[in-house]
């Protein structure tokens, strides 16, 4: 019965001229005991079976673990029963253990008289067509994954019919629902910003002969502002070069361009601002030098003032060393001069003594201003030591004008409160009150008025000395108690240095107000701190 049915086969298939050696397909015969009579040459292959060795062997013992998992084995051999053939697809395992997914499709054979001879199997390798959609099906969804991430809208244009056809994300970017927009393409156009057109249209009936346009427009949204889209187009055409199809999309870079402006604003306002700085810096550098000049020029003053006071205090010592060494012979000159005086008196009256007389008085008034050099000088050059005791002021006042001579055109005012006492070295309010008497005397050379006054107020005590004399001019006020400044002939410019000194030395201070023409007045404080 089986060599019946090889004939049957080898005429029905042709496998005498080997032509089902060609098919890519393993082909498997068995007989009714399950032995192998007959495979082509994929079957070999892909089982790794030695043809001629194969034949006669039991399959089952060999490959039937390799064929069908026992449920799949049962549902064959069911399907195989009832409808006399079996299909189904299967996952085998290779000799060399990869798998495989097969599709097989088994069909009972039976002899001229329809009795079952065996069964033949025709098993098609199926797995890269498996593996083909499975990475499609990935892909796929990897693509929409990613189109949905972009929030992009993505449309198609058929260029037959220019019509539109939405398939995502148009809600999402312009706030319309599918029923509220039309499918023309002009509807669209119409939606973009009038000069953004020109380019628009580039992306909905592209007329350069190229596959992608990409731009960015405005387009309208549904809330009635625009919206910045970058759009893109890509032009899809069949075998013979014909447009097919467009497939485009938007994506909203509103937000992407305000950043773009706003940075681009802040790099302005960073450029601006390093302007400044840098401006502030300059400014800040000019000062420096300004301020370093001005510093030199200080350290210069400075040192000049040192130099200076070095130098009056080198001629403050030998002033005292002078005045002391002068002191005597002026005693004895003084001296001398009494006696002179003294002798002429018992001489009898004629030309000769009335001249020797006025010699006499000459000599002694020269005398006497350089007696008034030297106690200056001495008292520049001293150091001040007040011997401070309670003091009667109006007494005190009354006693330094014993020895002023105030000549007869000056009024002398002296307005002192009775009784004020205050304590003070007395020696050294004298020799201030006749420096500044002596000064407003010299002052006033045609006559004026001269006022003194002392009070006493929250026990702060101010003594002044008032004058209608020339006045001070603005320019040597500065000057005025800086030794050896003078504006007089015969003057030493040593009175009120050494008036500032002595008042200094009780704790006072001293100072004045004048008007050039009109006077000048002088104010001695004695504060309560300062007070001894
Ligand atoms: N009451 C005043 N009215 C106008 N000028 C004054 C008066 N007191 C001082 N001066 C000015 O101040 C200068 C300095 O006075 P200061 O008493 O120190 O020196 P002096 O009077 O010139 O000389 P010395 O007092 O040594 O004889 C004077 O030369 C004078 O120009
Ligand atoms: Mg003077």
């Amino acid at each position: 019965m089986v060599s019946d049915f090889l004939e049957a086969v080898e005429e029905a298939f042709l496998i005498k001229t080997g032509a089902l050696d060609q098919i890519t397909d393993a082909i498997i015969t068995v007989d009714n005991e399950d032995r192998l009579i007959y495979l082509n040459k994929a079957a070999a292959e892909q089982y790794a079976i030695d043809k001629n060795k194969a034949l006669g062997l039991k399959l089952k013992v060999l490959y039937r673990q390799l064929w069908f998992t026992p449920d799949a084995e049962q549902e064959a051999a069911l399907s195989l029963k009832e409808k006399g053939y079996y299909q189904g697809t299967n996952v085998h395992v290779r000799p060399k253990g990869q798998k495989a997914v097969i599709e097989s499709v088994v069909t009972v054979l039976k002899d001229k008289s329809g009795n079952k001879v065996g069964l033949m199997s025709i098993m098609r390798d199926i797995t890269d067509r498996v593996n083909v959609a499975d990475w499609l099906v990935e892909s796929n969804q990897r693509l929409n994954y990613a189109i949905e991430a972009s929030g992009m809208m993505i449309y198609e244009i058929d260029p037959k019919t220019n019509k539109i056809n939405i398939i995502r994300g148009l809600e999402e970017l312009l706030g319309y629902s599918p029923e509220e927009v039309q499918y023309s393409v002009g509807w669209w156009i119409n939606q973009i910003l009038p000069e953004d057109v020109p380019k628009a249209k580039e992306q909905f009936y592209p007329t350069k002969n190229v596959n992608n346009i990409v731009n960015e427009y405005h387009i309208h949204h549904k809330k009635g502002n625009y919206i910045v889209v970058r759009g893109i187009a890509k032009i899809i055409k069949d075998t013979t070069g014909k447009r097919v199809r467009i497939i485009g999309g938007m994506q909203n870079i509103t937000q992407y361009k305000e950043m773009q402006a706003k940075l681009e604003e802040y790099a302005k306002n960073l450029e601006g601002l390093v302007e400044e700085k840098t401006k502030q810096l300059t400014n800040a550098q000019v000062k420096l030098e300004e301020y370093a000049k001005n510093l030199e020029k200080l350290v210069e003053e400075r040192t000049m003032q040192l130099q200076h006071k070095e130098r009056l205090a080198t001629i403050g010592q030998i002033a005292g060393m002078v005045g002391h060494d002068i002191r005597n012979p002026l005693h004895a000159i003084v001296n001398e001069l009494y006696f002179a005086k003294q002798t002429m008196t018992q001489v009898p009256e004629n030309k000769n003594k009335q001249d020797t007389l006025e010699s006499i008085s000459i000599i002694q008034e020269q005398v006497d201003y350089i007696s008034k050099i030297v106690t200056d000088l001495q008292d520049y050059a001293k150091t001040l030591k007040p011997e401070i005791k309670e003091v009667d002021l109006p007494e005190l006042i009354a006693s330094s004008f014993s020895i002023i001579k105030v000549p007869e055109n000056i009024v002398l005012t002296v307005n002192i409160e009775d009784h004020l006492k205050m304590r003070t070295d007395p020696t050294f309010i004298r020799r201030t009150l006749t420096n500044l008497v002596n000064n407003a005397i010299q002052a006033m050379p045609k006559g004026g008025k001269l006022t003194i006054t002392a009070s006493q107020k929250e026990n702060q005590t101010t003594i002044t000395v008032e004058d209608t004399g020339k006045g001070i001019p603005e320019e040597i006020k500065p000057k005025l108690f800086t030794p050896l400044f003078t504006t007089k002939s015969k003057g030493q410019g040593f009175g009120l240095a050494v008036t500032k000194r002595l008042i200094e030395a009780l704790g006072g201070t001293i100072s004045f107000e004048s008007e050039a023409g009109k006077g000048t007045i002088f104010f001695i404080k004695f504060s309560p701190k300062t007070k001894r």
